[in-house]
């Protein structure tokens, strides 16, 4: 009775341990998976969040308005070869004498370009992008 009692507590620890051993595998598995998961979102939200709000604004209203005529990175060439990079602008101007040039409307400057006429906010937005390429 003693033993038999003894082999049955055996056996029902053994039945315990082995499947909590196993999870205890799928466990670390899990927790692999969830670490590497952790890290690409990581990754992904670094570069994204490496830009203001306000930067992050002034960059999409660049690409959406003016890359198609002018390189608004760090590294490529202008689309249309006339149009300067935005990343020289701030050589022949401090960036923020442009807040006026796009308030009034860009296009004097320039007659190839569309006129634009900004408001202070994407002003504010696009003069923040601009300084990032400095
Ligand atoms: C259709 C093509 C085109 C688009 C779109 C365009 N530009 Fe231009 N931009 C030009 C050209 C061409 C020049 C150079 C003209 C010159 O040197 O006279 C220029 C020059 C400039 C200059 C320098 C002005 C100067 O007098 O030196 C600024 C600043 C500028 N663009 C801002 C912008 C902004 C901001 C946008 C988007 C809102 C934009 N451009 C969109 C063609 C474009």
């Amino acid at each position: 009775m003693q033993i038999n009692r003894h082999a049955a507590c055996e056996a029902i620890l053994k039945w315990l341990l082995r499947p909590s051993r196993s999870l205890s595998i799928d466990g670390s598995a899990m927790l692999q998976s969830a670490v590497r998961q952790v890290f690409i979102a990581l990754m992904l939200t670094t570069s994204a969040v490496a830009l203001s709000p306000s930067e992050q604004r002034g960059q999409t209203f660049a690409l959406n308005n003016c890359a198609r005529c002018h390189s608004v990175d760090k590294v490529t060439e202008s689309p249309l070869k006339i149009a300067p990079p935005f990343r020289t602008l701030h050589k022949r101007y401090p960036i923020e004498s442009l807040a006026e040039a796009f308030a009034e409307g860009i296009q004097t400057g320039h007659p190839s370009m569309p006129a634009f006429q900004l408001d202070p906010d994407h002003i504010h937005d696009l003069l923040s992008y601009l300084k990032t390429l400095e």
